[in-house]
């Protein structure tokens, strides 16, 4: 026997409640292990915001350039991409970011040391910084700050990459602050001793304060996007999970690290369930095998996650690609318009 599931109308309107009840969240990401369906419901709740009239931008720092794939439009390194009215996709190429950032270095050596050519050292030095992993990392996190601190979207849905790099990028606020400070400090103490320093001959006070301003710029930026992704009251943070067991231990663990790091949990989405009346049917042994062991693990959930669970989204007989699909899934995850 199944167990009952909550109807329909009970399940669906709740994901649509949280958005009516709490119109400040604006920053909405959906977050759990790879291939659950993160993407899919991005992009399916970007669209469904969309056509309530909301100007929305879903945008990923994922290589494996996803959006482009569920949109079935190349967007990647694109900038900002309109998709239909109200909707907008971003695809961050880290690449290109890492790119500009070298760039900018270099102009900075120009104004600031006023240089007309970068000593090769100097410029070997740069080449050898791109290949490190952490300035991947700083680029993505400094285009994600960009994107965030800007108001140009009424809704902003951060597509997350898979579990241990969002965790990664969360810490990486708390990390990067307390560099600022010290490096910070570190400034504020050479102020006495620039006289001695050899690079601020020319000008030198000048130079040092423009360092620190800069700091100082960042810091600002840094406490400004993680404060909004760590604020219950702008942000809404979802987990997707799916019937089985993995994916619940799984999604256990990563909610007590998320808690650590104050992420505001607002519920639960159980995507890929499939159709439980099909037990009613006509089945071969195998999928009535999938269906109990559906049914179990949905119960684990319910004993688990209970009073959070926001959604059960039904497994589709395809992939979702293409608006058709990524507006049904929408009216499945949200029941339909308002
Ligand atoms: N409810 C569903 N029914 C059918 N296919 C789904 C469903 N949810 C997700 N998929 C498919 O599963 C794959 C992984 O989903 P995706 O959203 O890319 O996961 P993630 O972003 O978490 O890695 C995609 O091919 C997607 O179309
Ligand atoms: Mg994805």
């Amino acid at each position: 026997m199944l167990v009952c599931l909550p109807t329909k109308e009970v399940i669906v309107i709740s994901l649509a409640r949280i958005f009516e009840e709490h119109p400040d969240r604006r920053y909405i990401m959906f977050g759990g292990k790879g291939g659950l369906g993160k993407t899919t419901f991005s992009a399916a709740t970007a669209h469904w915001l969309a056509k309530q009239g909301h100007k929305v931008l879903v945008f990923s720092v994922d290589p494996q350039a996803s959006l482009t794939d569920i949109f079935e439009q190349d967007i990647f390194g694109k900038g900002a991409v309109e998709i239909m009215p109200n909707l907008f996709a971003q695809e961050i190429d880290a690449d290109q970011r890492i790119k500009e950032y070298q760039e900018e270095i270099r102009q900075k050596i120009f104004d600031m040391y006023g240089m007309d050519e970068i000593p090769e050292e100097i410029e070997s030095y740069i080449q050898a910084a791109a290949a490190e992993p952490a300035m991947e990392e700083s680029a993505i996190f400094d285009k994600v700050v960009d994107i965030v601190v800007g108001a140009e979207y009424d809704y902003y849905i951060y597509d997350l990459v898979p579990l241990g790099h969002a965790l990664y990028y969360l810490s990486m606020a708390s990390v990067y602050d307390d560099w600022i400070d010290k490096i910070t400090r570190l400034r504020e103490e050479m102020e006495e001793y620039q006289q001695v320093a050899a690079v601020v001959q020319r000008d030198g006070e000048f130079e040092e304060d423009l360092i620190l301003k800069e700091l100082q710029e960042i810091k600002y930026r840094i406490n400004t996007s993680s404060s909004i992704l760590t604020d219950r009251e702008k942000t809404a943070f979802f987990f997707v999970i799916v019937p089985e067991e993995m994916a619940i231990l799984d999604t256990q663990k990563a909610a007590t690290l998320f808690a650590k790091f104050q992420v505001p949990l607002s519920g639960y989405v159980v995507n890929r369930v499939l159709p439980p009346e099909l037990a009613a049917q006509e089945i071969p042994e195998f999928l009535r095998h999938r269906l109990e062991m559906q049914e179990g693990a949905l119960r684990r959930i319910d004993e688990q996650f209970g009073g959070e669970v926001l959604a059960h989204v039904p497994e589709f007989e395809r992939d979702i690609t293409g608006l058709e699909m990524i507006e049904r899934m929408g009216e499945v995850m949200f029941g339909g318009a308002r």
